[in-house]
């Protein structure tokens, strides 16, 4: 079934309905992935609908565009109101979010200087992205032939559409085989992610993730994992980790925007654990959803609530403010 869609998409400051927001085929970023990008979320809550971490995922924007020289010509508080003016526009309660900055048409060289560097922002519904079933019974996943890319070639700090080539050869491949989801190692050999999302094992009541060094995008989900795990009383690592981890493991899981968190049952058809979602990956999922679904207090000003009034500023620790 074609995408369906969501009534209207921000384009360079304008709201243009679904079917008319198109690009010419001589865009430079159709010929090479000259885009960034992010994906957030929106929940609806029992107060209202409200953005999770937005702040995180637009501050992440802005440092990717700045890895590659893209200057929006938009201020961090113009793309806020503009997330938070979509969203509105089209009554939305609860949607993924995806704004994109990316080089248009001007000429097809490789240098990317000469093209306009424009902005959208579209939404839409997105369920649970490996189906409701796995948020509790887990996936099944292989570890991928396909390494993520080396370190001072493809920047995994920057979420950039290029990177995603990568992202679609690791996926096809588990889909291929029966399996969910592949696991990509840097190349050294080391765990990475997954094609859309981060990895976390569970060892002898240990958490353990793989560090941004070991060629993973740092995601906004991680690192509210981390701060969730730390906060529930779990030690956490960030290290770099064996492959072999993986089917030793007594839990492992899946964390990310689409993903949300979703248990991990088997690798390489071995079980991980028992083949089911262990205890530390519940107790996390569960912190995890309530303060997605505004069911626990949000202690560290996570979710940023749409329809109530002026959006309020960055509030979170470390968030940056404008730099564009
Ligand atoms: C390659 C990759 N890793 C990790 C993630 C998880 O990041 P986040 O939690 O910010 O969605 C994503 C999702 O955007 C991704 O595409």
């Amino acid at each position: 079934m074609a995408f369906p869609g969501t009534g209207k998409i921000w384009m360079n400051g304008a709201l243009v309905d679904w079917a008319d927001a198109k690009i010419h085929v001589a865009s430079h970023v159709v010929h090479y992935g000259s885009a960034v990008f992010e994906g957030a979320r929106c929940y609806d809550t029992p107060r209202g609908s409200a953005c999770f971490r937005l702040d995180a995922h637009l501050n992440r924007l802005f440092d990717s565009a700045r890895i590659y020289r893209m200057d929006p010509g938009l201020s961090y508080s113009d793309l806020h109101k503009a997330v938070l003016e979509t969203i509105r526009a089209n009554a939305m309660k609860a949607c993924y979010i995806r704004p994109i900055v990316y080089r248009g048409y001007n000429t097809l060289g490789v240098n990317p200087a000469p093209c306009p560097v424009d902005t959208a922002i579209l939404l839409w519904d997105w369920g649970a992205y490996l189906g409701q079933d796995a948020l509790t019974n887990g996936v099944d996943v292989r570890v991928s032939s396909w390494a993520r890319s080396a370190p001072n070639t493809f920047p995994t700090l920057a979420k950039t559409s290029a990177n995603y080539a990568n992202s679609s050869l690791i996926k096809m491949e588990a889909m291929s085989e029966g399996y969910s989801e592949g696991i990509a190692l840097d190349t050294f050999g080391y765990l990475s992610e997954g094609s859309g999302q981060n990895l976390f094992l569970v060892r002898n009541d240990t958490l353990y993730t793989p560090p941004l060094t070991a060629s993973i995008l740092p995601g906004i989900t991680r690192d509210s994992v981390l701060t969730l795990a730390r906060g529930l009383g779990f030690t956490v690592r960030e290290e770099m980790l064996p492959r072999e981890l993986l089917y030793i493991a007594d839990e492992a899981f899946f964390a990310g925007t689409a993903v949300e968190i979703t248990p991990i049952r088997t690798v390489d058809k071995i079980n991980i654990g028992n083949g089911r979602r262990g205890p530390i990956t519940e107790a996390i999922q569960q912190a995890f959803f309530d303060v997605i679904h505004g069911r626990s207090e949000d202690t560290h000003g996570w979710l940023e609530y749409v329809y109530d009034g002026e959006p309020r500023q960055a509030v979170v620790a470390g968030a940056k403010t404008a730099r564009a």
